[in-house]
């Protein structure tokens, strides 16, 4: 397939081209580099042995996207591009909204316009709120979501279920990936956080390269084995696998289908602690604070539909996720920079 990628120079859409380059499909990406840089395509160019074509666009510039998209002929599109950070997107409602919600409008119309209207988004967990169900199954019900970042995944998904049901021409597969961490085995890509990190994995590894002094453990009064916040930690290759058997459901002409992306198993915040010190063989200093704002006890899915309906189940365990993450840490302790 040629498979337009937006976001592709980012954490997941870099090791998803890997994966797509390697199944013999065309990729174009295209970012608008707000969050990540070019050396990661380069990268991904020195693992695969091939070109990455890439264009620096911004999904809201109808122009450009539209020159680009009646220039080649897309048969899908797999949309990673957007702002993801939570608690920035409390803290700046309007640009969450503008950015992932206009540039999402933006990018639909550009592609009905040009006839592709095979469409992969990236969602999240983040859409079930305080899960009503766990393990949490594509029939939950979707939940609360506590910040403008979760609206604006929930309201996306929402804007393609209509859309298919106005023009049942199109397919639409919703990802919700549940908390993606690891790197490519090379060490040569991986997640790149600007400034203070708010996601556990990479704050981890921050600490073991000597960045920051300790992991503060949000809460270890929950309900849950520990104390500690329970979720279901993916792999990001097992991820990135993931939106290749998506294309199946494309090809069946699937109308919207819906997919929880992750492991069925929950780990504590102590879990990957453990388990990070344990194959890394280096010491995490912690210390217990309050609860973070907004953070629920624990989130796991039912990882059965994608198996079932795709062929696509996660290969990689907890402790190869710690160790493929700090193979990236120390190799680039700086990030792309
Ligand atoms: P990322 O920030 O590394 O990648 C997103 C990319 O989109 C970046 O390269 C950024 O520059 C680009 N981008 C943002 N706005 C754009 C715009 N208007 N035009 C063009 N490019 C734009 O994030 P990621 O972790 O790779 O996440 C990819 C997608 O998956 C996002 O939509 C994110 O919300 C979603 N997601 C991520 C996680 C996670 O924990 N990483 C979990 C669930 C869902
Ligand atoms: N945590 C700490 N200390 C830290 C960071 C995190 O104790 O410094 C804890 C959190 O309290 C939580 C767990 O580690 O219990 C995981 O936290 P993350 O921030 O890594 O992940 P979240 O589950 O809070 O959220 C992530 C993404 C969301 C996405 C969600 C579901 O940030 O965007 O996964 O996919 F929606």
């Amino acid at each position: 397939m040629n498979i337009l990628i937006t976001g592709g120079a980012g954490y997941i859409g870099s090791h998803t081209i890997i994966e797509l380059q390697e199944a013999n499909h065309e990729v174009v990406v295209i970012d608008n580099l707000s969050n990540s840089s070019k050396k990661s395509l380069e990268r991904v160019e020195e693992i695969t042995g091939k070109k990455v074509p890439f264009f620096e666009i911004d999904i809201r510039d109808k122009e450009k996207l539209n020159e680009l998209c009646s220039k080649n002929k897309f048969d899908c599109c797999i949309h990673f591009a957007g702002l993801k950070a939570v608690g920035e997107s409390v803290a700046k409602p309007l640009e969450y909204y503008e950015n992932n919600i206009n540039g999402t409008l933006v990018l639909l119309d550009v592609l009905r316009n040009n006839n592709c209207k095979n469409i992969i988004f990236s969602s999240s967990a983040t859409v079930y709120g305080d899960p009503a169900i766990i393990p949490i199954t594509e029939k939950c019900p979707k939940g609360q979501c506590t910040n403008p970042y979760g609206q604006t995944k929930s309201m996306i998904e929402q804007i393609l279920i209509d859309l298919n049901k106005a023009d049942p021409q199109w397919n639409i597969v919703l990802l919700r990936y549940f908390n993606p961490i690891g790197a490519h085995k090379s060490g040569k890509i991986g997640d790149n956080p600007n400034g203070i990190p708010n996601n556990l994995m990479p704050y981890i590894t921050q600490v073991a390269v000597g960045k920051r002094p300790e992991l503060s453990v949000f809460g270890n009064d929950y309900n849950t084995h520990d104390g500690t916040g329970v979720r279901d930690y993916i792999h990001v290759v097992d991820l990135a696998q993931g939106h290749v058997k998506a294309l199946k459901a494309i090809n069946n002409k699937c109308g919207v289908a819906i997919y929880n992306l992750a492991t069925g198993h929950g780990y504590s915040v102590l879990d990957v602690v453990n388990a990070f010190e344990k194959v890394n063989n280096v010491k995490i200093p912690y210390s217990i604070k309050p609860r973070r704002a907004g953070d629920i006890a624990m989130c796991y899915a039912d990882a059965s539909k994608a198996k079932n309906e795709l062929g696509w189940e996660a290969k990689y365990d907890l402790e190869d996720m710690c160790r493929d993450s700090w193979n990236w840490q120390k190799l680039n302790p700086n990030g792309f920079n």
